[in-house]
């Protein structure tokens, strides 16, 4: 098969890494990639926001399977296109990826499903938003409906504060046309964790478990990133509570979609907060998390190629994964300014000294060749650091003395990647 992988960040990275172990692929090709992806495979520039200009590639490259990473092209409908033009394409259609694309079409979803969620209302208009404000308990969530990057979700802690949000999302519009319609949801406490599964719609694949670091800072103070690090498995997800999500959500989620008649196919991924054994849907997304991506494939045994391949023709039941007793983390290196505003083209130092190692792996985020074939800093989130251990506190050592070796200017990252799951772990020992 030749198999072309949309997008260029650390979780397309770690797909490319892991499809070209297969026997399946030929020829394993990316747009548009990065530096590090292009070590492993043949990069392109086309943007994901380019279906036609995806879809010409495809048919030039005689592609046979596309995989889908970032969610922008695939709430904009890029598996329908795909599909038309008779090419294997991994992910939800356009109406399926509304679970990520709208946020108040997917708290309908939660609350006709039964599945646990935060309490919630849903506004069309600014000014009944403004309304509904008075008497609610404080904090608040107000999110924007629609995809915004990961930065539509305000957490505020007041009536002034919360009809600001509002006028920011409605009014100014900060995040465009995702703000024209807003969710209010009441602020729930807990310890977050990301599951992810694989379906065909009617056979349910759940990968490892894993739990992302979103703040910037150590102690998840500041403001929210992409994720600054993950690893996998998570311990707060033990066996009762991941029979717990399979029962109340996961499972319900997917007959309600099918029910509909938009029957969800590809990767659907729910953002937990675990509150009294609780699994709250925060959000759902359709694609795989990044960097959870990174640890959690790191660990797969198993062939991804032939997974996505039996998952496309309704044959998941057949797939042949699995996630040995072993434990993967991975810590984000940024850029100084990241979530707001960094320099680029900084000369990255180090990174020969980790490679061919079978237990570390950098999976490339922003980075590019530069005209001296130097690899400089091309984005906010930079490399993602990935070790492999017996355990958690074995791989989190592991990680954390590889990025000792690698050097650019203005690089931050967060130290304390992983130390809530090993403290739960001591904990329940
Ligand atoms: P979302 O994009 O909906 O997952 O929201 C982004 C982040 O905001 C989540 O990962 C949580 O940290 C936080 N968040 C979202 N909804 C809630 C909620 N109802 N209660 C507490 N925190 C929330
Ligand atoms: N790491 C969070 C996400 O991928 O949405």
């Amino acid at each position: 098969m030749n198999v072309l992988v949309i997008g260029g960040g650390g979780r397309e990275h770690a797909l490319v890494w892991k499809l070209k172990q297969s026997d399946l692929v030929n020829a394993l090709l990316c747009a548009p990639g990065n530096a590090g992806i292009q070590e492993e495979a043949t990069c392109f520039p086309v943007s994901p926001s380019d279906i036609s200009g995806l879809l010409t590639l495809a048919r030039e490259r005689s592609v046979d399977m596309v995989v889908v990473g970032p969610e922008a092209p695939l709430v904009a409908g890029i598996i329908d296109r795909f599909a038309e033009a008779g090419i294997v394409a991994i992910g939800p259609t356009q109406s399926a990826a509304r679970l990520e694309g709208s946020k108040a079409f997917a708290k309908e979803i939660l609350k006709y499903s039964g599945a646990p969620t935060a309490e919630f209302e849903v506004f069309d208009e600014p000014g009944d938003a403004l309304h509904a404000l008075e008497g609610k308990a404080y904090p608040l969530v107000v999110k924007a409906d629609g995809l915004a990057a990961g930065k539509g979700v305000l957490i505020v802690r007041d009536r002034e504060e919360a009809e600001a949000a509002v006028r920011t999302i409605m009014v100014e519009r900060a995040f465009g046309e995702a703000g024209s319609r807003i969710v209010l949801e009441s602020f729930l406490e807990g310890e977050e964790a990301s599951f992810i599964v694989l379906t065909d719609g009617e056979t349910i694949l759940p990968l490892a478990s894993s739990q992302d670091h979103k703040r910037i800072h150590d102690g998840d103070q500041g403001p929210n990133t992409g994720g600054m690090g993950a690893y996998s498995p998570a311990p707060v997800v033990d066996e009762a509570l991941h029979e717990r999500i399979m029962k109340t959500v996961i499972e319900p989620v997917v007959e309600t979609m099918n029910r509909r008649g938009t029957p969800f196919l590809g990767i659907l991924y729910a953002g937990l907060m675990i509150s009294d054994d609780i699994p709250y849907v925060l959000e759902f997304n359709v694609r795989m998390g990044d960097p959870e991506t990174q640890p959690i494939l790191f660990r797969m045994h198993g062939d991804l190629a032939e997974t996505f391949n039996l998952l496309h023709y309704r044959q998941l039941h057949k797939a042949r994964v699995s996630w040995p007793s072993d434990a993967a983390l991975c810590v984000i290196l940024a850029s100084k300014g990241y979530p707001g505003i960094y320099e680029k083209g900084k000369v990255i130092t180090g990174l020969e000294e980790l490679t061919g190692r079978r237990d570390v792996k950098v999976f490339h985020a922003g980075t590019k060749k530069n005209a001296e074939g130097k690899i400089v800093t091309n984005g906010g989130r930079v490399l993602g650091v990935t070790a492999l251990g017996p355990d958690l506190p074995t791989c989190r050592e592991k990680a954390y003395l590889a990025v000792e070796s690698i050097h650019f200017e203005g690089m931050v990252y967060r130290k304390d990647i992983g130390l809530r799951g090993i403290q739960r772990l001591s904990a329940s020992q």
